[in-house]
């Protein structure tokens, strides 16, 4: 997974490339490379590392206006100077984003037409293919068709995803761009165009956006930009204008992107749920949907797909669908899922959660459930997304953009969707009464306030995060609608400070994992209040007799709970519903201040990515 940026204007290339490509790290950032054109001739330069080792090897200057971007994250080859992008055959050049699956084929063959390769990625292979398209073979010097042909005739060889923008010597006032599978967006600026994985990279210069869709090529020049389908016909696309501003897709003084994004959820999920609650009637309004109460009603069972973060948001969407709406509710890792036997009917709506709208394994998952004819949800961040395209009804989070790799403000975004969603429902379905559901979205919308409480408290949460942050084991346990909340926890944990963390469903701790249990083993229980508290209590009991330190999250007013355990962090009291929401927020900030304490790269984990668009 990487992210390209194609710039072309009346400016010189190489900063704004740079500039873009910083935008663009949280897609990659194990190497990164750029090829400006200058008239004919293409000056290309690439290193392995961060941008910032890039711009070491760059000259003051170089005067194109046209060039290509690319920041990496390996799938094929090891990060180095040779692997990183773009690639180029002759005198072309290609950043690509995606997975060729038959490169090794394309590359035998290639290589038997005198191609030679420098580099071990499948991407190179693209590069020389579109040469050979282009010139007619390794030895060609006159061009036997032009680049927009050529890229089309390349992708019909190619199988796999692709997000691919290219220039050519040749062409030096062109810039042709394609995608299958991998996102790609054009931004329409004054006098100038870019295309690139996602709009961040540009949103400073512009907001006027063309998402290109599957099998869709774009050809631009300085002076305009033309779209095709594969056929070679042009289309017609529509612009989009993006409602964030460059601002929210940055730190706005914060240390790291994550701590900004911790922050911002007070008011991100007033954006999630504002016009769609109205309280009073108990009514959850969503417009977005094109299911009738027939429809609803008929829906025997719901199938939610997702992977990481957005599969724990769906482990509580199923306590919430079942408690809400009365409906029988699976939760699957979309890995699973797809290679799975599904019993699936059309009576079945599937739900696909992913805030990047962009995850190969939940893009399959949700292909491999309409083969049934079942109809499907999306709940995603990101506008335009590929899943947003895959799906019969799309329902956006609108957390704004989340650079930090972790998933905070995303994930408590996509919980309050789920309410909503499982209310709609229930209301639709009759299973939930108007009073009680008028009591839920009245708790709801005292959320971002509470959110808020427990943000400027948080000096507590840092403290304790200290104590315990050479720890090398912990345990997150809850029971019911905690559980989720326990298990993305420790992902939270594990993703950032790089401590292993396991969350558990507190009352299988007696099956194995008490025996880990010692005094050097940290233990957080989530323990507001609720049907489940006297439980969970139980469980504390049992871990503390085995010398564990006990961390608990609990309500303000339980007086309790301190004297069983060793720390108390402290949540506003809510419906007992939407206890998970607060206690998650609190939990982000235990691994937020763990992972700082411990210097760890925060907003970009090491190995991880934040938009993973390949299997
Ligand atoms: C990556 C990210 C996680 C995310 C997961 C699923 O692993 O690092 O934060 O939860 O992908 O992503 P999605 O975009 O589908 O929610």
């Amino acid at each position: 997974m990487c992210g390209i940026i194609g710039y072309i204007g009346n400016k010189p290339a190489m900063p704004i490339l740079i500039e873009s490509l910083k935008k663009l790290e949280y897609r990659g950032y194990d190497s990164a490379g750029i090829t400006v054109a200058d008239d004919s001739e293409l000056q290309t330069y690439k290193t392995a590392g961060r941008i910032s080792n890039l711009e070491s090897v760059l000259p003051e200057a170089i005067t194109g206006t046209i060039g290509i971007g690319h920041t990496r994250w390996a799938t094929h080859g090891v990060p180095s100077t040779d692997n990183s992008h773009p690639h180029l055959s002759g005198d072309v050049a290609v950043v690509h984003n995606g997975i060729i699956e038959n490169y090794l084929q394309l590359r035998e063959q290639l290589e038997a037409d005198g191609y030679k390769f420098l580099s071990d990625t499948d991407t190179e292979t693209i590069a020389h293919l579109l040469h050979s398209n282009l010139y007619g073979g390794v030895d060609g010097n006159e061009k036997t068709t032009d680049l927009l042909s050529a890229l089309r005739r390349t992708i019909q060889q190619l199988e796999g995803s692709y997000a691919v923008a290219t220039v050519c010597g040749s062409e030096p006032d062109v810039m042709v761009a394609v995608r299958k599978d991998s996102p790609l967006v054009v931004g329409l600026g004054d006098g100038e165009f870019y295309a690139s994985s996602d709009v961040t990279a540009f949103l400073n210069h512009t907001k006027d956006v063309v998402f290109i869709d599957d099998m869709e090529l774009v050809r631009i020049t300085p002076q305009r930009i033309d779209y095709f389908n594969m056929d070679g016909n042009p289309i017609k696309k529509d612009i989009t204008t993006i409602e964030w501003d460059i601002e929210s897709a940055e730190k706005a003084g914060y240390e790291h992107f994550m701590l900004k994004e911790i922050h911002e959820q007070a008011t991100s999920i007033q954006d999630t749920f504002s016009g769609k609650i109205f309280e009073f009637g108990g009514a959850v309004e969503l417009k977005e949907l094109n299911l009738t109460r027939e429809d609803i009603r008929n829906i025997h069972r719901l199938e939610i797909v997702a992977c990481g973060t957005s599969w724990n948001a769906g482990l509580l969407g199923k306590y919430l669908f079942e408690r809400l709406a009365g409906i029988h509710t699976d939760v699957s890792t979309s890995s699973e899922f797809r290679y799975g036997d599904p019993v699936m009917k059309n009576d079945v709506l599937t739900i696909a959660i992913t805030q990047s709208g962009e995850t190969a394994d939940t893009l399959a998952a949700i292909r491999s459930s309409k083969s049934y004819g079942c109809n499907s949800i999306a709940i995603t961040n990101v506008v335009g997304s590929t899943i947003t395209r895959e799906t019969n009804n799309v329902i956006y989070t609108r957390s704004g953009p989340e650079i930090g790799v972790a998933a905070t403000k995303t994930f408590t975004a996509q919980l309050i969707i789920l309410y909503l969603l499982a209310l709609h429902f229930g209301r639709a379905n009759g299973h939930i009464r108007a009073d009680n559901a008028k009591d839920l979205l009245v708790a709801l919308k005292r959320i971002p306030g509470q959110i808020q409480k427990i943000l400027n408290h948080q000096e507590h949460i840092r403290e304790c995060a200290i104590q315990f942050a050479q720890s090398h084991d912990y345990f997150f346990i809850g029971r019911h609608l905690n559980y989720p909340i326990a298990l993305e926890s420790a992902l939270k944990l594990k993703e950032i400070s790089y401590i292993h963390a396991e969350g558990y469903a507190a009352g299988e701790l007696k099956h194995g994992p008490l025996a880990l249990i010692d005094v050097n083993t940290p233990v957080v229980a989530i323990a507001t209040k609720g049907n489940t508290y006297d439980k969970i209590l139980s469980n504390i009991k049992e871990v503390k007799a085995r010398d564990a330190m006990v961390i608990a999250v609990a309500d303000e007013d339980d007086t309790e709970i301190e004297k069983y355990v060793d720390i108390v962090l402290r949540v506003p009291p809510t419906h007992e519903l939407l206890s998970p929401i607060l206690s998650a927020v609190a939990l982000q900030l235990l691994a937020y201040y763990t992972a700082l304490e411990r210097g760890c790269s925060i907003d970009k984990p090491r190995n991880l990515a934040k938009s993973v668009t390949v299997e």
